[in-house]
């Protein structure tokens, strides 16, 4: 039996299915080349995007069209974001497609669910604690509530990266977001299961580790009263074998003096900080309930600058917001001039189901107007990455390895410290070591260069 699985969104996602495939595997699952080869389907969905669940139906005609052609229907199972969003409305709208639904905190019930899909040929959806049928709830206990997982399953995707979840969940409720509503609340795991996980990726050979949660650096630990964010990256960064620690995303509100002494002094840290700021309007940010100014949010850019010079900056910016003037889309434009990210990640603002905003403010920025606005931010960024880059030239970075291109055998890629992409020839068997390399060329999101000395 064979399994494929197709995932959209972010890091939190890609690492559910690196725990899907694992999960699947132990239950004797081989993974398959494509959705045609497969048993399984999983479609591991997001719904941070507009008409993410008109795609999702899209999707779905194109896999009963597939069905129909190979003569064959594989189970198929919506799992992610959207699935925790529209639970059995699912199964209803795409009339016989979905056979499993699983909500985001069910994951590692997946085995369990198939099982019970298959044997009795109804289908089912879980995204609250218990499975349910469309006709009523069934009688299965769900004994995974807490955030943990179990060690040795997660079937990870990257051969130099490994995702350690340390927070499920958000409790902001900025009134844009989706994600207390399709990932729930906030649930802290263990120091010791962090730790322990971050031991087992180092010793499967993985060289960086990327903690996730919504707040990171939110993070206390539940089993140890004095363990808080800055101190929890103290205890990765003694674990032996793992070389760099990046993590995704703080939130500006948290990010204390401890929290930039721990990246300025523990080396194995990069010195890269995805620090969201969503707009540079404070009237904006009031509106969307980010708990932070403008000030504040160029007060602790400056902080953090004067104590690791060297650091890099990739934001989160939202246009078109609810009642976004012209007046409050320049404060963007100006904030984005002013920081100088080295990247940043832009969305035109729309409804997301059951969110402040959708509730109580009308979607009033026009849709050519938000087109407008995010090209001329994506036009403001690109001359000022442009400039960044210019500037590294002749300038010689650690790169760590982590992919070989799909263009040129002997083209490696990696990233520096400060999360620039960088390509540059070499063999293949440099793939997840460490090589210094100096900058030539700079190209529209990466820079070109040249590999000098041995790689460790
Ligand atoms: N509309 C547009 N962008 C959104 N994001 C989150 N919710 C919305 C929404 N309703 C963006 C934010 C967040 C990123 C992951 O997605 O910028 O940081
Ligand atoms: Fe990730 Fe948010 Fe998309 Fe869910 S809705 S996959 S948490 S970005």
């Amino acid at each position: 039996m064979k399994y494929f699985i197709e995932t959209y969104g972010c890091q939190m996602n890609v690492h559910d299915t690196e725990r899907m495939a694992g999960l699947l595997e132990q239950s004797g699952y081989d993974p398959a080349e494509s959705d045609r080869d497969a048993d399984i389907v999983i479609v591991n969905t997001c719904s941070v995007r507009e008409r993410a669940e008109e795609k999702l139906y899209t999707r779905l005609g194109e896999i009963k069209e597939m069905s129909r052609e190979i003569g064959r229907t594989p189970l198929v199972v919506v799992a992610g974001c959207v699935a925790q969003q529209e639970g059995d409305r699912l199964i209803k709208r795409s009339k016989g497609v979905v056979d499993l639904v699983v909500g985001t905190q069910q994951v590692k019930m997946l085995p369990m669910l198939v099982k019970e899909t298959a044997a009795s040929r109804s289908e089912l959806f879980m995204i609250d604690g218990r499975p349910w049928r469309p006709e009523g709830r069934i009688a299965i206990e769900n004994p995974y509530e807490d955030p943990s997982f179990p060690l040795g399953i997660v079937r990870r995707g990257d051969p130099v990266r490994a995702y350690v979840t340390i927070i499920e969940g958000c409790n902001d409720f900025c009134s844009f977001c989706v994600v207390p509503y399709t990932r729930g609340h906030e649930r802290m795991r263990s120091k010791a299961e962090i730790l322990a996980e971050v031991r087992e990726a180092a010793d499967s050979g993985r060289r960086e580790v990327q903690l996730l949660g919504q707040i990171v650096n939110h993070y206390q630990a539940p089993d140890d009263p004095s363990c808080d964010f800055p101190a929890l990256l103290e205890a990765v960064h003694e674990v032996p074998g793992i070389d760099r620690i990046r993590f995704a995303s703080p939130h500006p509100r948290h990010t204390s003096d401890r929290v930039i002494a721990a990246v300025r002094d523990l080396p194995k840290v990069c010195k890269h900080l995805h620090l969201p700021v969503q707009s540079g309007s404070s009237r904006v940010l009031a509106m969307m309930r980010r708990r932070h100014t403008r000030g504040e949010y160029l007060d602790l850019v400056a902080r953090i600058r004067a104590a690791i010079p060297n650091l890099q900056l990739s934001t989160d910016i939202i246009v078109g917001f609810p009642g976004e003037t012209e007046a409050d889309f320049d404060e963007t434009l100006s904030l984005t001039d002013g920081v100088g990210y080295h990247s940043i990640y832009s969305f035109k603002y729309s409804e997301r189901p059951n969110t402040l905003a959708s509730k109580r403010m009308p979607d009033d920025v026009t849709d050519e107007e938000k087109t407008r606005r995010i090209v001329a931010l994506q036009t403001l960024q690109r001359s000022v990455q442009s400039n960044l880059f210019q500037r590294s030239i002749g300038t010689t970075h650690q790169v760590l390895v982590d992919a070989t291109s799909r263009r040129h055998e002997w083209e490696l890629t990696g990233r520096t410290s400060g999360n620039t992409v960088v390509n540059f020839p070499g063999p293949p068997e440099w793939l997840g070591k460490m090589v210094d390399v100096t900058i030539e060329r700079t190209g529209p999101n990466s820079v070109w260069g040249q590999a000098v000395g041995d790689p460790r």
